[in-house]
């Protein structure tokens, strides 16, 4: 899509880090935005200050986990600005440190729910509306590197984003077969200076602390939210499926695809002391 002025972008988990930079890059290139997030002070301050900014918005409160939530979203933000261009499925938890058999029923529920049907409900319910609008559009669904390596310790959160970029690249055939004027990417960041493990329920263990305290300075050393924004805009303006923001976490995807062409057991690598 190489025009963005007066076009309409949805973006959810809108509040904070990568999606707070979405939405404020969007506004810059003259993009008029919904905001979508959990009902709170987050989203009202947000809409606030990109309204104070010169961005038009409109704060919609969305759980994407909920079908009727994003049917409101669709509705409220084709009656306020017209059309969809842009959908950012962004929204996500990740979940809190622990070994498959210490995850509850809950814990995997609420990381699947946000994580993957999230995504599925955005895809479900955007589409038929930007695919009739018959013009240049554009989704991008966050998943992570968590989308294509496997790790220890956080599984629910692994498993939603493999589904994500797979239904992605379905999702690219798919247009493409269709002869759709739509386009999709797949964003998939090492780690970002966001507020994402603020959501995360404590750890029970002391192993598992020291796992979250791990994540919690990779996360704090991790690339700007803004940079990642960047990134994205780019990807639709020259329409490119992958978006790496950290290319230097593609080697580990490297060495896991090694391993399965060559049949050998996987190996951990600890990537934090
Ligand atoms: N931070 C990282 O290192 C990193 C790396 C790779 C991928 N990601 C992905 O980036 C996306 C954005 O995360 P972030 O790092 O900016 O985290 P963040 O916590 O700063 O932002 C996520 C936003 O999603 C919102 N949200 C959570 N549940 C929701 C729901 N049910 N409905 C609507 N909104 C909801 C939160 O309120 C928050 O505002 C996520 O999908 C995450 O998995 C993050």
């Amino acid at each position: 899509m190489r025009t963005f002025t007066d076009r309409v972008a949805v973006v959810t988990g809108a509040a904070s880090g990568i999606g707070r930079a979405l939405a404020a890059r969007f506004a810059g290139e003259g993009m008029k935005v919904v905001l979508a997030d959990l009902e709170g002070e987050a989203l009202a301050t947000a809409a606030r200050e990109l309204a104070a900014s010169g961005g038009r918005v409109l704060p919609v409160p969305t759980d994407v986990a909920r079908a009727a939530d994003v049917e409101t979203l669709a509705r409220r933000a084709v009656e306020a600005f017209g059309a969809v261009h842009v959908l950012c499925n962004n929204a996500g938890v990740a979940g809190h440190p622990a070994p498959i058999w210490e995850q509850s029923a809950t814990d995997w529920e609420q990381v699947v729910g946000v994580n993957l049907w999230g995504v599925i409900h955005g895809l479900r319910i955007f589409l038929p509306i930007m695919r009739a609008q018959d013009g240049e559009g554009h989704i991008v669904n966050t998943a992570s590197m968590a989308g294509l390596v496997s790790l220890p310790n956080l599984a629910p959160y692994h498993a939603t984003k493999h589904a994500v970029v797979t239904i992605s690249e379905s999702l690219h055939y798919e247009l493409g077969l269709a002869g759709s004027k739509l386009r999709v990417s797949v964003l998939c960041p090492g780690f970002v200076r966001t507020g994402i493990m603020d959501a995360t329920p404590p750890a029970t263990t002391a192993e598992m602390r020291r796992w979250e305290d791990g994540y919690r300075r990779l996360i704090a050393a991790g690339t700007p939210p803004d940079e990642v924004a960047v990134r994205v805009v780019d990807a639709i303006r020259h329409e490119r499926f992958w978006v790496f923001p950290n290319p230097e976490t593609k080697v580990g995807f490297e060495v896991r695809v090694q391993s399965i062409l060559e049949e050998r057991n996987p190996i951990f690598q600890p990537f934090f002391d």
